[in-house]
């Protein structure tokens, strides 16, 4: 099934310059990037984006994190995208990673883990909406 999901490259990793590694990873994978751009999110829209884990310990310092910097956002597109996706960027936390993942290679911790992607299609349409209108997307 061909699906669509959504990809942040973190700030921990646009601080170390591994945009075009991380997209050579995704591409060399067979996903498409139908939608990108670099922004520099606030703390609002970092809090808005994770809403999902407003409960959590963690969620003061995530959203901090991840307006600490530019990320870049993209639309991946391809063959079951979603789990295609997670099996390139590889375990949450980078001890878990296998060999060959995004994390693996980039991670410094569980929270500055280079990337994010979504973990289902409801997330995935609500994740891209959050940052790409449909004239943004490219027809593949
Ligand atoms: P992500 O896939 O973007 O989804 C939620 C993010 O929260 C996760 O990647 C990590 O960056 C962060 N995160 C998840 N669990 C923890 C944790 N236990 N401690 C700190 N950050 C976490």
């Amino acid at each position: 099934m061909t699906q669509q999901t959504l990809s942040i490259i973190k700030p921990d990793a646009t601080q170390r310059n591994l945009q075009g590694a991380i997209l050579k990873m995704i591409q060399d994978a067979g996903l498409k990037i139908t939608a990108m751009k670099m922004i520099h999110l606030s703390k609002k829209q970092a809090e808005g984006f994770y809403a999902v884990h407003s409960d959590k310990p963690f969620f003061d310092s995530l959203t901090d994190f991840m307006c600490s910097g530019p990320v870049v956002v993209s639309v991946l597109e391809g063959q079951d995208a979603i789990s295609k996706y997670r099996e390139v960027m590889g375990a949450t936390n980078p001890a878990n990673a296998d060999e060959g993942t995004i994390r693996k290679a980039f991670a410094l911790d569980i929270e500055k883990n280079s990337v994010h992607g979504s973990d289902a299609p409801e997330t995935a349409a609500t994740e891209i909406a959050y940052f790409f209108n449909q004239l943004e997307i490219v027809r593949s």
